[in-house]
């Protein structure tokens, strides 16, 4: 019994158990089952199925129950070891030699398992206590509803320096394995231990077969010098490289079909799977690893990663893509989906909806677009010399492709395509390469249609945001607050309800308290939160009084002309349905562009905060 649970692990992940009990029983497959005559009794009809998704087969008239290597060994009549040895050369799979070190890891791995696995249930009975109601608010503020806190088993680290040591050690654990673990901390100085994470809502990390590995936390309430999210360290169960957050739960929806989402933070894979994205998996507070992408690759052939729709977003996109491009093989490949400005899935959700989210996905691109646009789409490329330089840096993305056959399309593709966009070197046909130079973050498609939508939410949030957070604004913009009618339904009902509440008389200090008693806490707290002010950092509670008034008096104006613009876009979108002339396709691209522009324009501002100026990055 001496072989580490890894490599069991790798074994039993690498055969197939219908394939390897096919071999000797005449297998037929029903929906996620495979059914057969049962080889271990005698019987006419079957009673013995093949579950492959859990590794397991079971005889429903015998009781025979077990993987595939029980299989092996009662049909073979094979010891453990023998069974091992056997299924590992089908495998290709080296047999570790298990000396006595490699037996004492084994041992140790599987206390390891136990003590995570006891953190993890009082984590989360924590949760449910009362020491665990402000984190219950917190998690239940940021929308996630009882069943969705279960199935990720979220929990609660008190803020005690011997909480969970005290616990697990009155259950029998010793402190060397809660070290371990990583559960604790043995200060420099050889002072006591001392838990790991304190005040930290908790999130399990489990592996692949859904046992707890590691722990991320999340503090409640962001605090000065503290990282705002800590992780276990790598312990022999955990390597953070090598997991994705979520991937058992995403192992099983790419087996339903369900498309692979990898997003940055842990919030915004809960976020996505409450949503009914259940095949989103995040990376463990690092950039995306190759062992990583090549994990992705056994789930399906295209993951989709998103990134934060601004520079940095961006700069993020382009490493991940080098990253992958000596990784290709025929038929994998990533597809890179940009998020709006600012926004983060989750963030994303709470205020569109899912339909937010699958209309970003939609528009992933293709990894070879993000190459070329991150080549050709960045530099200006009206010389000959700046063109055959274009050219070169795509034919050395190319080359970093190790396999052959990939490459060689790469390179037929960025031909072609610097062909059609500067012609052959010889002539030039249309102007395309000029015009990408002039927008390339309008080629990365951080433009699109969807985003404004967010972004107009963002700003009408904001409107109300700065207003509520500094209620000696009321006095000057309370009449200019009665002309703006609001998109979103609900938010327009809080304008009518804090200008009604100003006319009967309440105090402008008193507002919100008075809004909340009038139930208006859950819209209040989807306007009162960072999503919002990151997209206006002026409108925080106790910033500058005058910034926040140039901020309003920003976005107001602004408000004014997009409602102008949505006008005349309406009018030209009604002439190309009366009459789908190219001339009045034309017109319609026209105002769409100009509109486009404004909104580059006008993020302007230093108020507002780099992140959502969508403009193009210098040089
Ligand atoms: P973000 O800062 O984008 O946070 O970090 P988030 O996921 O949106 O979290 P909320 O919405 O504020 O709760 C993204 C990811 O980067 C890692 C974590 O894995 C996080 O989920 N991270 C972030 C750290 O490891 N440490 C940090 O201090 C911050
Ligand atoms: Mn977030």
């Amino acid at each position: 019994m001496a072989f580490p649970p890894q490599f069991l692990d790798e074994l039993r992940a690498r055969l197939s158990l219908a394939d390897v009990v096919g071999r000797r029983v005449k297998l037929v497959k029903r929906g996620r089952e495979h059914s057969g005559l049962c080889p271990f009794h005698n019987e006419k009809t079957p009673s013995f199925t093949v579950t492959e998704e859990k590794g397991f087969f079971h005889c429903f008239g015998c009781g025979a129950h077990g993987d595939v290597i029980g299989f092996v060994m009662r049909a073979e009549g094979l010891s453990f070891p023998e069974a091992v040895e056997r299924l590992a050369g089908e495998a290709g799979l080296e047999v570790p030699k298990a000396t006595p070190q490699e037996r004492a890891r084994a041992e140790k791995a599987k206390t390891l398992y136990e003590v995570l696995e006891a953190a993890c249930v009082w984590f989360a009975g924590n949760l449910a206590s009362q020491d665990g109601r402000a984190a219950r608010d917190y998690l239940v503020g940021r929308g996630l509803h009882d069943g969705t806190i279960a199935r990720f088993r979220l929990g609660f680290a008190p803020d005690r320096r011997d909480g969970i040591k005290i616990a697990l050690m009155g259950q029998g654990f010793g402190e060397a394995l809660l070290l371990e673990a990583g559960l604790i901390i043995r200060p420099e100085d050889n002072r006591p231990t001392y838990d790991r994470f304190r005040g930290r809502v908790i999130f399990p990390i489990t592996d692949r077969r859904g046992r707890v590995v590691a722990f991320g936390g999340r503090l409640l309430a962001e605090r000065e010098k503290a990282p705002k999210y800590l992780n276990s360290p790598d312990t022999p169960l955990f390597h953070k490289g090598r997991l994705l957050y979520a991937l058992d739960k995403a192992w099983a929806a790419a087996r339903d079909g369900k498309e692979i989402v990898v997003t940055e933070g842990y919030t915004d894979v809960i976020a996505l799977h409450q949503a009914g994205f259940t095949g989103a998996v995040a990376p463990l507070g690092t950039a995306l690893t190759e062992t990583q992408i090549e994990l992705l690759w056994r789930l399906v052939d295209e993951p989709i990663l998103c990134f934060d729709g601004d520079a940095a977003g961006g700069r993020a996109a382009a490493r991940a893509a080098e990253r992958a491009l000596p990784l290709l093989k025929p038929g994998k490949s990533l597809r890179f989906a940009l998020l709006p400005a600012g926004e983060d899935p989750d963030s994303l959700i709470r205020a569109l909806g899912p339909g937010a989210v699958q209309a970003v996905l939609d528009r992933a691109q293709a990894l070879v677009d993000v190459v070329w646009r991150m080549v050709a789409g960045r530099q200006p490329a009206d010389t000959p010399e700046r063109r055959a330089g274009i050219r070169a840096a795509l034919r050395s993305h190319a080359y970093a492709i190790a396999d052959r056959a990939v490459q060689e399309y790469y390179l037929g593709e960025f031909e072609a395509r610097l062909d059609s966009a500067f012609g052959s070197g010889r002539r030039q046909r249309g102007r395309r390469g000029v015009r990408d130079e002039g927008r390339p973050v309008h080629a990365l498609g951080l433009q699109a249609d969807g985003n404004l939508d967010i972004l107009r939410l963002r700003q009408q949030q904001l409107l109300l945001a700065t207003l509520l957070n500094h209620p000696d604004l009321m006095a000057e913009f309370g009449e200019a607050l009665g002309m703006v009618r609001l998109d979103a339904p609900e938010l327009d009902k809080l304008r009518q309800e804090i200008l009604k509440s100003l006319g009967s008389g309440v105090d402008t200090a008193d507002l919100q308290s008075h809004l909340i008693g009038q139930g208006f806490s859950g819209l209040l707290g989807k306007l009162l939160c960072g999503a919002v002010y990151e997209h206006g950092v002026f409108a925080r509670p106790g910033g500058n009084l005058e910034k926040a008034r140039r901020g309003w008096l920003e976005l107001f104006e602004r408000y004014h002309r997009r409602r102008e613009f949505g006008a005349e876009i309406d009018a030209a979108v009604r002439a190309l349905t009366d009459e789908p002339t190219s001339q009045n396709r034309v017109y319609l691209e026209r105002v769409r562009e100009q509109q486009l522009r404004t909104n580059d324009a006008d993020w302007g501002d230093e108020d507002f905060d780099q992140a959502t100026r969508a403009r193009p990055p210098e040089g």
